[in-house]
């Protein structure tokens, strides 16, 4: 069976800045492919090729088996890909079953007496969160109401309704409290459990350690690592996100030179 997605050997330079070299992955259907790396790393220059917003300049990128190059998020979008950015693009003052259909609400006549069929908008966007266990008061209310957490689960509810095959969420937990990184975990774990293959980038260990099959550590945009899950345990990934495997070298070599 192919992957759902795979890169191999991808390379992106923005003019002189080299931003990602020679990384690969997979992200298979019914499985969370977790990013990991310090800032500047090239989590989000990844996932931007993944998404459409940037292409890459050097190896492939291969959705279902099959080379792709997309133009535009929209062409990603159509096959199935799905991103949910840090910053959300919600309209704050729309109402939560509003920022869900977002364009494609439901619609009741035709022609010029089409109008918003607000009754089935609502049951829709409420049955659909429900599905996930999300369980909201009033989804007329506006979403900038809403805690970041609730926002993020309203978004990732969104993608599988449309019908995603890959979600992809950068730095989902990143703003958020222990309980409520928790929740929006919880959700993550829903998704792959439908059969999506999530894209999670995070920078930190134990949010991705949960849910996580494999990791792909990324240090000034190259490969520090990939790892199956059933090769890192949670101890070594932190020691290898926190530069241990350097400080080790560094103390070896500093030790080396003292005994000669
Ligand atoms: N549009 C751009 N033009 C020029 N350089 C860029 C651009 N986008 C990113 N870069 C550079 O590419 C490198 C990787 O950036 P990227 O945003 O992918 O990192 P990141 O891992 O997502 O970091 P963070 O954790 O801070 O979000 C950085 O050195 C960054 O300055
Ligand atoms: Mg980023």
């Amino acid at each position: 069976m192919n992957a759902l997605l795979e890169v191999k050997d991808v390379g992106k330079r923005y003019g002189t800045v080299v931003a990602l070299r020679d990384v690969s992955t997979v992200v298979n259907a019914g499985e969370v492919t977790c990013v990991l790396g310090d800032n500047g790393a090239g989590k989000s220059t990844l996932i931007k090729i993944l998404a459409g917003v940037h292409q890459h300049d050097e190896g492939e990128f291969l959705v279902e088996g099959a080379p792709v190059r997309f133009a535009s998020p929209r062409e990603a979008l159509d096959r199935g890909i799905a991103t949910v950015y840090q910053d959300l693009a919600v309209v704050p003052l729309m109402s939560v079953w509003r920022n869900f259909f977002l364009g494609s609400e439901p619609t009741v006549g035709f022609g010029p007496f089409r109008a918003l069929d607000r009754r089935k908008g609502r049951e829709l966007t409420k049955k659909a969160l429900a599905e996930m266990g999300i369980d909201l008061r009033d989804v007329e209310q506006p979403v900038g109401t809403l805690s970041g957490g609730e926002r993020q689960c309203v978004a990732i509810a969104r993608a599988i309704h449309f019908g995603a095959k890959v979600l992809i969420l950068d730095e989902p937990t990143a703003a958020l409290g222990v309980k409520q990184a928790g929740v929006v975990l919880k959700y993550v774990a829903q998704a792959r459990d439908r059969g999506l293959g999530v894209v999670l980038i995070t920078h930190n260990p134990h949010h991705a350690y949960p849910v996580a099959d494999r990791f792909l550590l990324l240090k000034r945009g190259a490969a520090l690592g990939s790892y199956e899950k059933t090769e890192i345990d949670l101890p070594e990934l932190t020691r290898q996100m926190a530069g241990g495997a350097e400080l080790e070298a560094l103390e070896h070599e500093l030790r080396q030179a003292e005994a000669s």
